[in-house]
């Protein structure tokens, strides 16, 4: 007899519903899976025979046909043991089919036991469930809370085979698991431990970063050691805004993808990601035979953190280069081209040369000029551009060490970023961009309005620092930022002049 039953592929981070057909005739035994499955799914048949046999059903000594359907598409994953384990029971008639399951999607992988054990990519592959009008999806019990996110398609945890067999009888239904709302999952999200607060001095690197926060604009921190780079980048997520819904539900995708579940299932802060020096290209962007997203996609809606940029290899910086311009990452492969998104913020960290005291006036820088250039180099030009924002972090004074009450705290600081991310959401509303560091050059002059005063002072910079058009760009982009801080439509020069100072290394 035959019978189909639904599962799920993931293919890059996107869902696609698969046929599972299973076909038992008489016949020498054989089992066979066909439909370009990996080891994994092959494996299946181990799997699927032990669950079987040991909670005392009957395997069928036949000739067994596992299709995935369609074929063309590879699959990937043990999450077909339970949708193959049912059209097995329900093809050898050990149980009576049930016709609600031509609506139900069935992922799980199994133990020799019987148990369901948690997969990855449960989110987008019960979205696209959603999208395809199904009406239920039985799930592992570890995977409800993800699942749960997606709203009108009902969940139904298992944690044994027998429960799903129980609930195909009608012998016993699973309740399925209530709904949970987004919204009210990322409202209820715990504050960060850290805060700008603990932060003594630095008062212009602060600055400096609100803003970057407030346009979304990539920055590189200089300074020598134990200035206290590392903490100031490490504080930098605790005045992003919140995560939207889109864009939380869109970064939980990517995670649940790479198997980095979520208690709720659900991203609820702005990811905030510290590669090592150490990382490898694949690492970074994203690789295997069917790529699984990198850093820079785990980094997406949120921060992608360098820390000692130079140390890390060129050829892997040199990779950022074209995400960083498009949002998005691609991978060629001979079977598909797969797309992550990679919208993130970046910031690195460096010091001014080699040793570390260059602009350390109490200490004695021993780099010799060639050292210090062969050490800047290891950032390229190009890169060097991408970086909105060169913030120099100072050596810290002892008086300004000192526990200071009235430092601001993160909130504060964040409250002033949302107006200011309020405005570019009301501004952009109905272009494909939503932060002042993405406007296209080819759109400042309409959103960037200058007073007479800052326009005459952004010439006079341009001629005197011989900026490039990109650097020129990139002014503009920052002063709109500062201007927005400042509830300002119109760019004043004040504005124009505070940009022009993140751009000191355009001019060395
Ligand atoms: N402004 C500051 N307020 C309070 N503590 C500070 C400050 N700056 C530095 N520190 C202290 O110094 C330590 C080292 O700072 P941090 O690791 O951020 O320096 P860094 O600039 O990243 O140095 P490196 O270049 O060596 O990586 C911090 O853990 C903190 O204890
Ligand atoms: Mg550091
Ligand atoms: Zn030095």
């Amino acid at each position: 007899m035959f019978t189909e039953i639904y599962s799920s592929s993931i293919t890059g981070i996107e869902g696609s519903i698969v046929h599972v057909e299973v076909d038992v005739s008489n016949g020498l035994p054989a089992f066979a899976i066909v439909g370009l499955p990996d080891n994994a799914v092959r494996e299946s048949k181990e799997r699927v025979f032990s669950a079987i046999k040991n909670n005392g059903y009957i395997f069928p000594m036949k000739r067994i046909t596992v299709n995935l359907a369609p074929a063309d598409l590879k699959k990937e994953g043990p999450w077909y043991d339970l949708p193959i384990a049912m059209g097995l029971l329900i093809a050898s008639k050990e149980l009576s089919h049930q016709s609600f399951l031509s609506n139900t999607l069935l992922i799980g992988e199994l133990s020799l036991k019987g148990d369901l054990r948690p997969v990855k990519g449960i989110l987008p592959m019960i979205l696209n469930a959603q999208n395809q009008g199904f009406d239920a999806c039985i799930v592992p019990i570890e995977n409800q809370g993800e699942a749960s996110l997606v709203d009108s398609i009902s969940v139904l945890p298992a944690a044994h085979i027998t429960q799903v067999i129980d609930h195909i009888t009608g012998t016993k239904k699973i309740t399925p698991v209530k709904e949970s709302s987004i919204q009210t999952v990322l409202d209820s999200v715990p504050c960060y431990s850290e805060d700008f607060s603990d932060i003594s001095g630095q008062h212009s690197a602060k600055r400096a970063l609100e803003i970057a926060a407030s346009g979304f604009h990539n920055f590189l921190l200089i300074g020598p050691p134990g200035s206290g780079k590392t903490m100031l980048a490490k504080r930098f997520r605790t005045i992003l805004p919140a995560l939207a819904k889109d864009e939380a539900l869109e970064t939980s995708k990517i995670y649940s993808v790479r198997g980095l579940f979520q208690q709720s299932g659900l991203m609820t802060r702005r990811p905030f990601r510290t590669p090592h020096h150490t990382a490898s290209k694949a690492s970074l962007i994203g690789g295997g035979l069917l790529p699984k997203p990198g850093e820079i996609s785990l980094a997406h809606n949120g921060v992608l953190f360098l820390d000692e940029m130079p140390e890390f290899q060129k050829s892997v910086l040199e990779t950022l280069r074209q995400p960083l311009e498009e949002k998005k990452v691609h991978l060629a492969r001979a079977s598909h081209h797969f797309i992550f998104p990679s919208s993130f913020l970046l910031i690195g960290s460096m010091n001014p040369c080699p040793c570390g005291y260059w602009t350390d006036e109490s200490r004695p820088c021993r780099c010799s000029p060639f050292q210090i250039q062969q050490y800047r180099q290891r950032i390229s030009g190009p890169l060097h551009d991408r970086m909105d924002m060169h913030i120099t972090v100072q050596k810290i004074r002892f008086q300004d060490l000192q526990p200071d009450l009235n430092n601001e705290k993160s909130d504060a600081i964040k409250k002033r970023v949302d107006c200011a991310i309020a405005l570019q959401k009301k501004r952009y509303i109905k272009e494909g961009f939503r932060y002042n560091s993405e406007i296209p050059s080819t759109k400042l002059s309409r959103y960037c309005p200058l007073e007479p005063a800052a326009q005459f002072l952004l010439k006079e910079a341009f001629d005197k620092l011989a900026f490039s058009a990109r650097a020129y760009h990139k002014i503009l982009r920052l002063a709109r930022t500062i201007a927005d801080l400042d509830q300002k439509e119109t760019i004043l020069e004040q504005h124009v002049g505070e940009a022009i100072q993140y751009r000191g290394q355009d001019q060395e």
